[in-house]
């Protein structure tokens, strides 16, 4: 993976953020995962059953965001053995309409909540566990001692635990993500390895050390006037990607201030290129300029596919694009937006590329936008790892669903 970037700080700024984010280490989990050992996640995929064609995974935000966006970032050229499925809402259409698609006799659910008590995800399984009570077809990912937990001792089914220092959304790289897109075949040490390489790069002041520092210090300083960034990948697999950090931007870096009064936070968006060049572009170009846009663009999509050299009647002025293979098209369509938009000298903007559609790529994206996120989180004075804003509407449908 590499990142240009178009910010440079000086190096007083970097140290100081630099040795706040080394004492969190001490006490938010995630940093270490890329070197927790993973031999009992191994293991159990090694050892499932064979017959299992299909893995579904009952979890919302935090608990299913990531290891779909690993997924179905690998699910076109990667060649899995097991379908992912995710049950991530209530709506009553959308559970029926999974359920119709697959074999409960070849499907096994994964329940996953670090708190065990989210409406959504109890409620689902409740209706699934009615269809088919039957310990064997489940395995529950829950911090130790949740009610989840307990339950889940009670039936005997497979239990995993997710440490309590590791919260939801940045938990991909723990049991949450890793024990799904391990059944799936999903070559989780690469994942981690790809992590890895972010994580020692970073703390051993590397390059991407500043380039990390230096966007994070941008964002932060201008977190007024850039108030929204905005992804655009050039890559239609990287939808859930999108989505993944749509959440972990939104709820991390949206928050009261420790120190002040103020409320602060940054609006992410998630665009795909070239489909959003129709669509959200407008905007960035001659909107608001309160923008900010990284690219992401992958350098080797493996593929030959190319445009036929043939001629069509009327359509003669688009023989330009004959021969010309789509993985280039498609980079071409990104450069091109990036130096429309560079030239209007008004819109931040950086880059990323990386290398290949594989595990290890995509285990350093993650990371990168985890480590990415805390030191912004730091830079605003807030505290990026709570999430007090969703309780409120928590409460009241409680209330509500007591009368009911
Ligand atoms: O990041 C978070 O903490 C949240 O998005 C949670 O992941 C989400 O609310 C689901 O919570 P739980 O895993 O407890 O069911």
């Amino acid at each position: 993976m590499h990142n240009r970037l178009y910010f440079n700080m000086d190096n007083q700024k970097r140290d100081d953020i630099f040795q706040k984010i080394v004492l969190e280490q001490n006490r938010i989990g995630y940093y270490n995962l890329p070197n927790e050992n993973i031999n009992h996640i191994l293991e159990f995929a090694d050892n499932f059953d064979k017959k299992i064609e299909t893995i579904a995974i009952l979890g919302i935000g935090g608990s299913s965001l990531g290891s779909k966006a690993i997924y179905e970032f690998l699910k076109p050229t990667n060649k899995l053995i097991r379908k992912l499925l995710f049950f991530e809402s209530t709506d009553p259409l959308n559970i029926l309409s999974i359920l119709n698609n697959i074999n409960l006799d070849k499907t096994h659910f994964l329940v996953i909540s670090k708190s065990g008590e989210t409406i959504e995800t109890i409620s689902i399984f409740k209706y699934i566990f009615s269809q088919k009570p039957d310990s064997k077809n489940y395995t529950f990912i829950t911090a130790k001692g949740s009610n989840l937990d307990k339950f889940a001792k009670d039936l005997g089914s497979k239990l995993f635990y997710l440490p309590d220092n590791v919260g939801g959304r940045f938990s991909v790289l723990s049991v949450v993500g890793l024990v799904p897109l391990a059944l799936s075949g999903v070559n989780i040490k690469s994942l981690l390895v790809g992590a890895n390489k972010i994580n020692i790069a970073f703390f051993n002041k590397k390059r991407i050390y500043s380039q990390l520092i230096d966007k994070a210090i941008f964002y932060a300083s201008n977190h007024e006037r850039y108030r929204i960034n905005c992804i655009f990948a050039y890559l239609e697999s990287l939808k859930y990607f999108t989505e993944w950090f749509v959440q972990l931007w939104g709820e991390s870096l949206g928050k009261k201030q420790r120190h002040s009064a103020c409320n602060v936070g940054l609006t992410p968006i998630g665009l795909i290129g070239p489909k959003d060049q129709h669509s959200f572009l407008q905007l960035i170009m001659e909107g608001k300029r309160d923008k900010s846009v990284t690219f992401i663009k992958i350098k080797d999509f493996k593929s030959n596919l190319k445009v036929p050299n043939i001629k069509l009647s009327n359509l003669e002025a688009l023989d330009i694009v004959n021969n010309i293979p789509f993985s280039k098209l498609i980079n071409m369509q990104c450069n091109s937006v990036k130096e429309a938009l560079l030239a209007l000298k008004e819109i931040p903007i950086d880059e990323i590329v990386i290398s290949k559609v594989d595990a290890k790529s995509i285990g350093e994206l993650i990371y990168y936008y985890e480590l990415l996120t805390s030191l912004i989180g730091e830079l605003l004075d807030i505290n990026t790892y709570n999430q007090d804003g969703v309780e409120a509407g928590k409460t009241i449908l409680k209330g509500k669903l007591m009368k009911y």
